[in-house]
């Protein structure tokens, strides 16, 4: 990257979430399951569920609102629009292009990133070098999912771990090199998809009676294996972004991890060893949001004043893929 190339900084961020509040004990009454088991093994006491008139575009759209708003932004200020998501109201046109629409945005370039949990950490590098080309000033980056519609409500192993949301940021180009969106780092692994996948609906396994039958429209998920890796990947995503920017654990003020269970988290903390206080931590009151996760806990994060001007916040994600990454930001 040239040293010449304009800066990136998160201008605003927003989030919604949905009003209803599922807890643990309300899911057990109709699942075999129990608060205790839950939030021993992922932390996890409630989560949020859209309604029918819901749908991962709306809410992208009003995280995105409360972004640009947040960033003193009108909607004919943005040009440019990148949404994270794994459950797009359809399979095309794209969320984005939804949104776009939905949120009175010129005809600006639209497009979906596809990469599970670790799809916000992907477009804030896409989007980022994007706008270093000079050719943007306003992107809305937007993380959003409608994840209960492809739960399996009969698979215990899966439905209590995920939730419903949307965050997301406004990235603004400055002439200042030293702060914003630093640098981020992306991975995956593609040799084993079956560990956490939604296999049918797609062109290998199209929507029949037969796939529906066997529930492959429902996401299915390689739990111990998947948390294996996470805390192995989400390590070295840290590791390799400190070590990129000569970083100590000490330099971080705040770490936002996906927010997936709490035991990788607190895994990730006695790895890379940065105390366990600097991770912002939501999960417990979303449960797993997916690509929503991290903008989701950012701009909680900043609602709390848990961050403060010149400070170097790592965000670092895992997810389906299987992808991974970080990003190193240094608050203007
Ligand atoms: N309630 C009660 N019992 C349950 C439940 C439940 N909700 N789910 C599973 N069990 C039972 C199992 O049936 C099993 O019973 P058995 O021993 O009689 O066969 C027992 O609990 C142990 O099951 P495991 O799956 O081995 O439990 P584990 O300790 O591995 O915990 C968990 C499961 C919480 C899913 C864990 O593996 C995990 O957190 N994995 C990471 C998953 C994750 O975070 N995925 C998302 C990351 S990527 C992304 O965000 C898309």
């Amino acid at each position: 990257m040239s040293r010449t190339a304009p800066g990136v900084i998160i201008a605003g961020t927003g989030s919604y979430t949905p009003s209803r509040i599922v807890t643990n004990e309300e899911l057990s009454t109709s699942v075999e399951t129990s608060d205790e088991w839950i939030s021993s093994r992922t932390g996890i006491r409630e989560r949020r569920l859209a309604d029918d008139g819901e749908v991962t575009s709306t809410m992208g759209a009003k995280a995105g609102k409360a972004a640009m708003e947040s960033a003193n932004l009108k909607p004919e200020q943005i040009d440019l629009i990148v949404v994270a998501t794994l459950s797009p109201d359809m399979t095309f046109p794209s969320t984005a292009s939804l949104i776009q629409h939905q949120l009175g945005l010129r005809m600006v370039t639209s497009f979906d990133i596809s990469a599970a949990c670790s799809g916000f950490i992907y477009a804030l590098e896409v989007v980022s070098n994007m706008m270093r080309s000079g050719a943007y000033h306003h992107a809305l980056v937007i993380g959003s999912e409608k994840i209960s519609p492809i739960l399996d409500w009969s698979d215990r192993g899966t439905c209590v771990l995920f939730g419903d949301g949307a965050g997301a940021v406004v990235l603004t180009k400055t002439e200042d090199i030293t702060c914003g969106v630093i640098d981020s780092y992306t991975g995956n692994d593609g040799s084993r998809p079956e560990l956490l996948c939604l296999p049918g609906g797609g062109s290998a396994i199209p929507t029949s009676m037969e796939s529906l039958a066997h529930r492959e429209h429902y996401l299915k998920m390689n739990g111990r294996e998947i948390f294996k890796i996470a805390v192995r990947w989400m390590e070295q995503s840290a590791i390799i972004m400190l070590e990129r920017h000569g970083l100590s654990p000490e330099d971080i003020s705040l770490i936002i991890p996906h927010q997936a269970n709490l035991r990788i988290i607190d895994a990730l903390a006695r790895s890379i060893k940065i105390p366990r206080e600097k991770f912002f931590v939501n999960l417990d009151r979303y449960g797993n949001t997916s690509a929503a996760s991290i903008p989701i806990a950012l701009h909680e994060a900043r609602q709390k004043d848990c961050i403060q001007s010149g400070d170097y916040v790592l965000l670092v994600a895992f997810g389906a893929g299987l992808t991974w990454g970080s990003t190193l930001i240094k608050w203007h």
